[in-house]
């Protein structure tokens, strides 16, 4: 069963919605009533999503946007704001996971590329998103991992950005939470997209194992992330604050 929100009048932001989970948390946001603004580095993925979303009746609209430039983050919170009158909700989904290959192989690049964008990328949203909130409240879920909580195997680049979006989650929500600004994250374990077909590839042997691995018997999908992450932005959520929400079929608990 899926639980409904009502986000009518209200304004979301999700970045790296051209795909995955944000894709489906920009859907289901806009389904429940919010004007969404779509961010992603990539046009074509973005536009879909818009797309997608209008096509269902929704109001959605596409701002290119890489996470870890300042003055791509401000443009779109701006965005919101000036399109649609503020900010209520803002999804700090975007991220990359690029250590695919040994420890002593990887590249220097790779370990500051995934900085740049997940670590970087959440401090520099919250920086935005925050200045747009102030004196007006308002929700925010940065996407966490299971590597926010523990360690993954030869992926440290990876495990120390995801550890740091729990730790800036922690930091801000407890500056912001008598402001009304509640900020959470959600840690997923595997879930189906772009990013664990990159770590596993496409095989139905390699589905199956990564669905072993869940005791619920299978990886998510995008929604059963979106899910929970509607769950924190919405005022059913109230009085969690600061929160890293394990959304793991059961993984981290064996
Ligand atoms: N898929 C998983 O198994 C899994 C597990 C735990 C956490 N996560 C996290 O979930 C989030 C979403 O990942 P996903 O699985 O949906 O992957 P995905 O690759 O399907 O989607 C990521 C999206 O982010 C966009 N993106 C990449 N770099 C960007 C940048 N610099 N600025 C803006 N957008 C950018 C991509 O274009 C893409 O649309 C990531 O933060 C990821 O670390 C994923």
């Amino acid at each position: 069963m899926r639980m409904t929100y009502d986000f009518s009048g209200k304004v979301a932001l999700v970045t790296g919605a051209g795909g995955g989970i944000g894709r489906a948390t920009a859907e289901a946001l806009a389904a429940s009533g919010a004007r969404v603004v779509v961010g992603d580095v990539s046009e074509k993925g973005g536009e879909e999503t818009v797309a997608l979303i209008a096509a269902r009746g929704g109001t959605a609209s596409f701002v290119r946007c890489d996470v870890s430039k300042p003055e791509d983050v401000q443009a779109i919170v701006d965005h919101a704001v000036n399109s649609y009158g503020g900010l209520d909700i803002a999804v700090n989904n975007a991220g990359v996971d690029l250590e695919v290959v040994p420890v002593a192989q990887w590249k220097l690049e790779d370990f500051d590329r995934i900085h740049s964008i997940n670590t970087r990328g959440v401090f520099l949203c919250m920086k935005a998103e925050i200045a747009a909130m102030e004196g007006k409240g308002g929700a925010i879920v940065n996407v966490g991992s299971l590597a926010s909580v523990n360690g993954v195997a030869n992926k440290p680049a990876y495990t120390a950005s995801k550890h740091a979006v729990l730790g800036m989650t922690r930091a801000a929500a407890l500056q912001y939470a008598s402001s009304g600004i509640r900020i959470n994250a959600v840690c997923p374990a595997a879930v189906r997209t772009a990013i664990l077909i990159d770590n596993v590839g496409t095989s139905a042997e390699a589905a199956a194992a990564v669905g072993a691995a869940h005791p619920i018997g299978r990886a998510a999908e995008p929604d059963d992330i979106a899910q929970a992450i509607l769950w924190l932005a919405s005022p059913a959520s109230g009085f969690v604050v600061g929160h890293g929400l394990l959304v793991d079929g059961g993984l981290s608990v064996q």
